[in-house]
């Protein structure tokens, strides 16, 4: 066995993504934009995704240059591939995927109550399990071939700490992200042979629009941060340095992982 003679290489040059194509699904608002605006800083000509185009319009807009808004329910398999289309022809083959699209999906809102599991009917699962669980498949289907033609690939699938150690009172979101999880472990050991990363971020509680209703109840807001160890709940750009990390060369040896990024609300050991 001989070992490496090659000169360390400097992380700034690592993280610099030019030339590289990245997708991120829901970056209309919230952790998302963050990621977008995090992987365009680095090089990258982002592809904005949202179920809502003047969201997706709106946050390419803001970041210019090699932006591009592009509408599309992730849910929808014959909208993510004519998206696919789009990205390709305008900026070029996906090379990084985030899948960031979650919560209650487009249509429904973390806000509405959710009945108790025992009280519930599988109708009200379907809005979690459709964008947490079934829309994560369908992006990652659309770009992946392509990544294991061409021999590198970055996907980084957003999940929850809810799916890592259960939430009470998101019982189908829990286990939807879950869900998202194994599949994203099972992406990473089929597709890294052919130089394909797959991980996943664990969020806590982060500020974005998502959860304004908690976020406007300032004693709720006191008594959930007691919970943090750190004393704040998280801002979007917290986990979208850990996504453009992971969407980086730095990261070739990591895959197959969920990281938490929650200001120590849970431990991963
Ligand atoms: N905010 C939190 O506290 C928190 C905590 C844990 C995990 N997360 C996860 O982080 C990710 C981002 O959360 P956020 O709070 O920034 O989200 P958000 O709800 O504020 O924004 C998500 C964006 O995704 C878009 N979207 C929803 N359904 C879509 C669909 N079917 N197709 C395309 N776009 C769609 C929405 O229009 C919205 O603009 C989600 O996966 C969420 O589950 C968030």
């Amino acid at each position: 066995m001989t070992l490496s003679t090659e000169p360390t290489p400097v992380l700034g040059e690592l993280l610099d993504l030019t030339g590289r194509v990245a997708l991120v699904t829901g970056a209309g608002q919230g952790v998302g934009a963050a990621t977008a605006h995090m992987l365009a800083a680095q090089g990258a000509a982002v592809a904005v995704n949202d179920f809502f185009p003047e969201r997706a319009e709106q946050v390419a807009a803001a970041i210019g240059g090699r932006a591009l808004g592009v509408q599309a329910d992730v849910c929808d398999p014959a909208g993510v591939a004519a998206m696919v289309d789009t990205i390709e022809c305008e900026l070029g083959p996906v090379d990084i995927l985030v899948n960031n699209a979650g919560n209650a999906g487009a249509t429904h809102s973390a806000a509405d109550r959710t009945p108790a599991f025992w009280e519930s009917q599988p109708s009200d699962w379907a809005p979690w399990i459709d964008i947490n669980f079934t829309g994560v498949m369908i992006a990652t289907r659309a770009v992946l071939a392509g990544m294991v033609h061409r021999g590198h690939g970055r996907i980084v699938t957003v999940i929850s700490d809810a799916g890592r150690i259960g939430e009470a009172d998101l019982i189908v979101y829990s286990g939807a992200k879950a869900g998202a999880a194994g599949f994203t472990r099972a992406i990473a050991k089929a597709a890294g042979p052919h130089g394909v990363t797959a991980n996943c971020v664990a969020l806590g509680g982060v500020r974005t629009p998502a959860i304004a209703h908690l976020l406007a109840n300032e004693e709720f807001v006191k008594r959930a941060v007691r919970a943090y160890p750190v004393g704040r709940l998280g801002e979007p750009t917290d986990p979208a340095a850990l996504i453009t990390f992971l969407a980086s060369d730095a990261a070739a040896w990591i895959t197959a992982q969920t990281y938490p990024v929650n200001g120590g609300f849970s431990v991963a050991l």
